[in-house]
């Protein structure tokens, strides 16, 4: 059975393959009208969102398929204390699918292993975004005409903003791609994305604190709020929260066909004065979040029961007690996932569930 938990989860040919089937729903809405007839979507969301969450329920509808599910912890039974496991293996029993929100990073990947039908990932903390991330590429190549040969520079919160990491990922199977990454020291992206993605899969990339510098070279510009919610210091947010602001000005010194894209919600580091302007595409993007979950949610289930879409092959786990993993938020320090780690790139051990280097 195939999940989605990371973006790598799925082959550069299964990405291609439900972005070519979100283009022909766009070209053919009436013919997948009735494909989810009688199959039920849970989504579980222990984290707040709009746009995910609403974005399955009406992909899922338009399929003509059924939704249940909760919007907030407190009206499930994790108020009682009952494990992720137990309520997907609860939930399996009621859904044909199941998308998961959840702030604590690896949950949706422990959910996966005991559920009996396909688990999406439509969040774990800071770590990864698997669906945004399908909403973005789809968007690239609606906007640009292709996906490969690009220059994107990802502005912000590089460090919080899971939709950043997961979209590094994906884009590291693409050809020609060259990153730049524009955030201030303290949200810089994470080591584990620059070695085990970037500087292996041989992806350009550079730093910068300066959106002025780097936006006349961009093909795309990847805005992302600062995320408060996931900051442990209250200053450290003031100080940052501000650095980084698309305005018109900024927009003059871009490229004629550069595409704008935030996965929303923006707080204000895009003023509304870019919203008007052809190369905003962020709005186009949440229409296009709609339809890339209806090819995924379509995918998923064809693949259920087929051998040549199967889950990736790992290395298998180390099990090592004198291993710890510091990440407060990660799984294994919050429910009961038994510790497992990984070696990855210059011979750093990570953790299975989150990728924090482990000491
Ligand atoms: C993002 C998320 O939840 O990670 N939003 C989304 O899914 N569209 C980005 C964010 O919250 O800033």
């Amino acid at each position: 059975m195939k999940h989605l938990i990371d973006p790598t989860d799925l082959s550069k040919q299964e990405i291609d393959q439900i972005i070519a089937l979100a283009e022909d729903i766009i070209a053919h809405r009436e013919r997948y009208q009735g494909s989810m007839a009688h199959k039920k979507l849970a989504t579980l969301f222990y984290e707040p969102s709009t746009r995910t969450r609403l974005s399955f329920t009406a992909a899922m509808m338009e399929l003509g398929g059924q939704v249940l599910g909760f919007s907030t912890p407190q009206s499930s039974s994790a108020a009682k204390g009952e494990s992720v496991q137990d309520t997907v293996r609860v939930v399996g029993c009621f859904a044909d699918i199941i998308a998961m929100r959840h702030p604590i990073e690896g949950a949706p990947l422990v959910a996966s292993e005991v559920s009996r039908v396909p688990i999406i990932n439509a969040g774990d903390g800071s770590h990864s975004h698997p669906t945004q991330t399908l909403t973005d590429l789809l968007t690239i190549k609606r906007e640009l005409g292709h996906i490969d040969d690009i220059t994107i520079g990802f502005c912000g919160d590089l460090r919080f903003g899971r939709t950043v990491h997961s979209l590094i990922k994906a884009l590291s199977r693409y050809h020609g791609i060259k990153v730049v990454l524009i955030a201030p020291d303290e949200l810089r992206l994470p080591d584990y994305i620059k070695q085990d993605v970037c500087e292996k899969m041989g992806v350009e990339y550079r730093e910068t604190d300066s959106l002025d510098d780097a936006i006349p070279e961009l093909d795309v510009l990847y805005m992302t709020r600062v995320q408060k919610e996931r900051f442990l210091d209250e200053d450290e947010f003031d100080r940052v929260k501000d650095s980084f602001v698309l305005d018109a000005r900024r927009m003059a010194l871009a490229k004629e066909k550069m595409a704008v894209l935030h996965p929303l919600p923006r707080v204000n580091e895009i003023l509304t004065e870019v919203d008007d302007d052809p190369r905003a595409a962020y709005f186009r993007q949440v229409e296009n979040g709609k339809l890339v979950r209806m090819a995924l949610i379509i995918s998923l289930m064809e693949w259920k029961n087929d051998p040549a879409h199967k889950m990736p092959e790992h290395e298998p786990p180390i099990y090592n007690a004198s291993l710890h993993c510091s990440n407060t938020k990660c799984i294994c320090n919050n429910e009961n996932a038994e510790p497992r780690f990984r070696l990855a790139e210059n011979g750093i051990t990570r953790c299975w569930y989150c990728d924090s280097k482990v000491k």
